[in-house]
């Protein structure tokens, strides 16, 4: 029974320690942007939609429905860029901005593919400089 409990508490004690220690293999060297509650939430949901238009692209895709695919794309495409509040978009560096930019150039392209008749592959193709561009963002940036 002791045993038991010490071991419960070594495990705690370790998963605690595990969450506060700063990371070391996994030092987060992003730029972290500071931004305001508000706006952390505003760019959270905006990528939200972003994967949102990504797995509907590929459920599209999947069932051949070209026009279905231009809607999920189209959504994310430099439309998005207009929702977006000034006072944001000033706090953003030039670097964030232009990724953020091809992302939404790249949704219109998906979206224009689509639209002009493109088969599944060339759509794929778009699809994943799309992914690529997402991940080389995160891999980038943060939200402090
Ligand atoms: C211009 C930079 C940039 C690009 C491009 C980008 N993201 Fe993000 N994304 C971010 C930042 C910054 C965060 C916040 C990370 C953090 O919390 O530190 C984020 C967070 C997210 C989140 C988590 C949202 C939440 O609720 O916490 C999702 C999902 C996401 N991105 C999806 C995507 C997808 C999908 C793409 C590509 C289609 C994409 N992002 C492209 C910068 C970017």
């Amino acid at each position: 029974m002791f045993n038991r409990a010490a071991l419960f508490l070594a495990l705690t004690f370790s998963f605690a320690t595990m969450a506060t220690a700063p990371s070391t293999a996994g030092s987060d060297d992003r730029a972290l942007l500071v931004l305001n509650a508000a706006e952390a939430t505003e760019v959270r949901s905006e990528m939200r939609k972003l994967l949102e238009s990504v797995s509907e692209i590929l459920s599209a895709l999947n069932k051949k429905n070209m026009a279905a695919v231009e809607k999920a794309a189209r959504k994310s495409g430099m439309v998005m860029v207009g929702q977006v509040e000034v006072s944001l978009k000033e706090k953003l560096t030039p670097t964030f901005m232009k990724l953020g930019k091809s992302v939404h150039v790249g949704f219109d392209q998906i979206a224009d593919a689509a639209r002009d008749g493109a088969n599944q592959d060339k759509i794929i193709n778009l699809l994943s400089e799309q992914t690529n561009r997402c991940t080389t963002c995160h891999a980038s940036f943060g939200i402090k």
